[in-house]
């Protein structure tokens, strides 16, 4: 059977991650400081291994779907940029969204409704999930796929700056939501957590895509401001006093990672 990651340019195997080794190679981290040389497989990872492992999991734990392979499909044929999250990330962004029982769910990022896909799955019945999208053609390309998923009663794509839209939610008093998930421009990561944090009620869970990068994140001196904006964006996951959360790795084309904050009241 034909996995969701067989669609679509940039699922290769052994894709280098994002951070070469010491000679410019493929990167190698020590599983364990003390590991001798004779351990084995597990005694370092490198990027063909994470790819092994997360293929081992997709195809044991996240199978096939006509809907959401047919939309990465659809994407890909419109033009749009293969930078979904990944169908292992996407089950995860699922699960975690039904932990929470939800009934509305908001997105910043739509491109073609992958994501969407899958955390509109997790609405409890009558839900809505509401997502922002900047450029009208992802927009389009994402509510032609909600449509034939079978979500397009419970999703609502808005185009517009995802600012102003989050802005003029606030301002009419919608939401407040259970899950948001984060995952457009980069730059502007921190003034969406505070526009999601006036949206969310206490309990909701805030997750948010890319906080790692590469490991780009790692350099403070860093000028690039996608870079700078996710940087920012931890920081202040890690000092709000509303915010309890973590950061999990991610194997995308690069290591990524998804950030995972449950709300107090
Ligand atoms: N969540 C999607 C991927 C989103 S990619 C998935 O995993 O399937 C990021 C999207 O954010 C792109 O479609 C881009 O057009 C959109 N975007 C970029 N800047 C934006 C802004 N200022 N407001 C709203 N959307 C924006
Ligand atoms: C980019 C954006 C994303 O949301 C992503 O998951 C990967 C890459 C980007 O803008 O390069
Ligand atoms: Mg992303």
């Amino acid at each position: 059977m034909r996995s969701a990651s067989e669609v679509g340019p940039g699922r290769a195997p052994a894709a280098p991650l994002g951070m070469p080794g010491p000679g410019g190679g493929p990167a190698e981290v020590p599983a364990a400081a003390d590991a001798g040389p004779e351990e084995g497989m597990a005694d370092r990872i490198d990027a063909a291994l994470l790819e092994r492992v997360d293929r081992y999991v997709q195809e044991l734990l996240v199978p096939a779907d006509a809907a959401l392979d047919e939309g990465l499909r659809e994407a890909a044929a419109a033009g749009l940029p293969d930078i979904a999250v990944s169908p292992n990330q996407g089950k995860l962004l699922h699960l975690l969204a039904r932990l929470v029982r939800p009934t509305r769910i908001l997105e910043v990022g739509t491109l073609g409704g992958y994501s969407t896909t899958w955390l509109a799955r997790a609405l409890e019945p009558g839900g809505r999930l509401v997502t922002l999208e900047l450029d009208p053609h992802h927009a389009a390309v994402a509510r032609r796929n909600l449509a034939r998923a079978g979500l397009d009663g419970r999703v609502e794509v808005r185009v517009g700056p995802a600012s102003a839209s989050l802005r003029a939610m606030a301002a009419a008093g919608e939401g407040p939501f259970d899950v948001v998930f984060i995952d457009a421009d980069k730059q502007t990561y921190p003034e969406y957590l505070d526009l999601a944090l006036d949206l969310s009620r206490p309990g909701a869970v805030i997750l948010a895509d890319n906080v790692i990068r590469g490991g780009r994140v790692l350099d403070p001196s860093s000028r690039d401001p996608m870079v700078q904006g996710v940087r920012e964006f931890n920081a202040r996951l890690a000092a709000h006093p509303r915010l309890d959360s973590i950061i999990l790795p991610i194997l995308r084309d690069q290591l990524d990672g998804v950030s995972i904050s449950l709300v107090r009241a």
